[in-house]
């Protein structure tokens, strides 16, 4: 019980991480479009957010009809009836919200039908609520390149997270062609009618086989290059990780290039 307790408390801390400026504007000014007359909520904000005021900002230029935020409402849970409403009539939700309640949180979107931008761990690309989203082309990523990760604000200072942007607004951005680096030997896996790479920049550009990449991979990923086949436990013969000569290798996605467009390049 105390150790659930504690845990809990350690969970509730990294939730206290806090986005700055520069970074909601390099962000969010890819989107300025979609905000035009547009009622914005920041579901996990305060009047010190940084989304705050940047949507302030725009609202001053008559780029957007309101910007709304938690703290408005007295801090109120994004889960609240009274905070559920006014996700109801917003347009646009763009937040940070608790990481310890990520899915949570993305699965209000996407019941409630919301166009979204909201920041997260990359982790979470392979939740079970959410990596079938991205497969299905409901959920990408934002403009940001994610190597290096994101300084938040903490009680002890800038604090380095893997985080990027998730989101289902169309931006127009197209991920860069494939860094490819050099070749390397492939293993096949155990029980998986696939190769392994352990780096997204190994991705031989000439091959149309089927690849077990690192999540990483999904930086570079363009539905309309690659498909997305699945992650490990889906598509090893035996519903396990992957396994290269006995040797459990964590965390792999499928892709395979797209044939005929390869040919067009
Ligand atoms: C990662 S921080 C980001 C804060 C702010 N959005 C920003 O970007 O600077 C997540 C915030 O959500 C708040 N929070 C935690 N649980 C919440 C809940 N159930 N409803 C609304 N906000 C919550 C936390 O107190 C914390 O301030």
């Amino acid at each position: 019980m105390a150790i659930a307790k504690l845990l809990r408390a350690k969970k509730a801390k990294n939730d206290e991480f806090y986005t700055q400026y520069k970074d909601v504007k390099s962000e969010c000014d890819h989107y300025m479009s979609h905000f035009f007359n547009k009622i914005i909520y920041c579901n996990c904000d305060t009047a010190d957010s940084a989304f705050v005021r940047y949507f302030s900002e725009l609202k001053a230029q008559g780029l957007i009809r309101d910007i709304w935020f938690s703290g408005g409402l007295g801090g109120a849970d994004f889960r609240s009836p009274e905070s559920i409403e006014r996700l109801k009539q917003a347009d646009l939700i763009i937040t940070n919200p608790p990481f310890s309640l990520f899915r949570e949180f993305i699965e209000l979107l996407f019941t409630n039908n919301k166009q979204f931008l909201i920041l997260g761990n990359r982790s979470a690309i392979v939740y079970k609520y959410i990596f079938p989203k991205i497969k299905a082309n409901e959920l990408w990523f934002g403009v940001r390149r994610w190597s290096g990760g994101i300084d938040f604000i903490t009680e002890n200072g800038l604090r380095g997270v893997p985080a990027i942007w998730f989101t289902n607004i169309k931006h127009g951005f197209v991920p860069p062609n494939l860094p490819f680096k050099k070749s390397v030997f492939m293993p096949q896996y155990d029980n998986a009618n696939a190769v392994n790479i352990d780096k997204s920049a190994y991705f031989p550009p000439d091959y149309t086989g089927i690849v077990g990449v690192p999540i990483t991979f999904l930086e570079w990923y363009n539905p309309e290059k690659f498909e997305l086949l699945g992650r490990d436990k889906e598509f090893t013969t035996d519903g396990d990780i992957c396994r290269i000569n006995g040797k459990p290798v964590y965390i792999r996605l499928f892709v395979r290039r797209i044939k005929d467009l390869h040919k067009c390049e």
